[in-house]
């Protein structure tokens, strides 16, 4: 049982409320590199590791003590939302995520079903049992549906995206089915995250950078717009993240949430000035960390001199740690970020 008073600098940095220290916590801190996640792993694949309450709790756990992160994340995958849908798929090591059947057409978008809760009752047992656990606020988390779109459409990772643009400007029917599909589930995705003790959210639109701004606000702001609405009556904290949205950030800023994630192509502070009264959370680029002390200490000074206020900012790296980032490194940063 948690003894230790519970760390709230998270949830008010969120809400752009002062705090004492500036929390900080990294994307895709729960396994990875994680040393109990690895010897773990040895013995179980990701998507059992996920929807095995005991063990995904464990997971999420590590990185409070190891690194002193002011938040925890959900273990969980952002595939684990199309897999209750139905979709077929498997996590391939060293690849990600692979369908068999990608989407191809509107049939295969009505063969998808809506998300029954029931299907992800592990998540409210796993998020049951780290509320016992922790003394730092819970993020509960989904894709977003440009991205859970793509892996459909494309069956596998990509870098360029092109039968998902394809299918978007030639489908624009079946296109805003698919959206209004994955928009719905996640809506119930995050609702059943949120009333089993998430206290935060944060919607992961890794990929919507590849897209032009108008083709974004044509084709994915509307949903993304109508999910962050829907769970506004949730009163938890809600975070809106995406990588190379350098020119969509005023897009971002007409959603209604509290916290944009930033990625490390855009200024800090031409950033904040974009998305007006919202908090901001990022942009250390992932790839400093694998260098030395020097460098990491300019790269974050760089960020907190930027930065017009340290009210409504939430430390993170601007996309996922990297698998080969050191522990010790992570450790050292959040102390850093602490004294600072
Ligand atoms: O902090 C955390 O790691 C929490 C759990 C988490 C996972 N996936 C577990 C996982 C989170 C937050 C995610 C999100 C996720 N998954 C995203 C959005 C964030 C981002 O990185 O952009 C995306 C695009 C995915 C899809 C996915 N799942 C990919 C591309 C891969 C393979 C590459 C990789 O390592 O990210 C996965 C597999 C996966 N999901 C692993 C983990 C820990 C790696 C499994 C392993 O090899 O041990």
């Amino acid at each position: 049982m948690a003894l230790e008073k519970f760390n709230d600098s998270f949830l008010r940095a969120c809400r752009s409320e002062p705090v004492g220290r500036t929390p900080v916590w990294f994307m895709r801190q729960a396994g990875r590199s994680l040393p109990g996640y690895r010897a773990l792993r040895e013995k179980y694949d990701v998507l059992t590791l996920a929807r095995t309450p005991e063990l995904a709790a464990q997971v999420s756990m590590e990185p409070i003590g190891l690194l002193g992160v002011d938040a925890a994340i959900l273990f969980a995958d952002i595939m684990l939302l199309p897999l209750a849908m139905g979709v077929d798929l498997k996590i391939v090591d060293a690849t990600g995520p692979v369908i068999e059947k990608p989407v191809v057409s509107m049939g295969d978008i009505e063969a998808l079903a809506s998300l029954d809760p029931a299907h992800v009752e592990y998540l409210a047992q796993t998020i049951k049992i780290l509320r016992g656990e922790l003394n730092v606020p819970l993020i509960g988390f989904s894709g977003a549906p440009f991205t859970l779109a793509s892996y459909l459409i494309e069956g596998k990772p990509t870098r360029q995206w092109i039968k998902t643009k394809r299918f978007m400007m030639e489908q624009p029917v079946a296109w805003s089915r698919l959206m209004e599909k994955l928009s719905e589930s996640i809506v119930v995705y995050l609702s059943t995250q949120i009333d089993a003790g998430a206290q935060a959210v944060q919607l992961f639109d890794s990929w919507v950078g590849c897209l032009s701004p108008s083709d974004y606000r044509a084709y994915v702001l509307p949903y993304v717009q109508r999910i962050f609405s829907a769970l506004a009556g949730k009163k938890v904290p809600r975070i809106h993240f995406g990588t190379d949205t350098g020119a969509m950030l005023r897009d971002f800023a007409d959603v209604d949430c509290e916290v944009i994630g930033l990625d490390w192509r855009v200024d800090i502070a031409q950033a904040k000035a974009a998305v007006g009264a919202k908090a901001v959370q990022g942009n250390l680029d992932p790839v400093v960390l694998l260098g030395d002390e020097k460098i990491i200490k300019e790269n974050v000074d760089r960020i907190f001199t930027s930065l017009p206020s340290r009210n409504g900012f939430i430390f993170n790296l601007g996309h996922g740690v990297l698998p080969e980032t050191n522990d010790t490194t992570l450790k050292k940063l959040v102390e850093y970020i602490h004294e600072k």
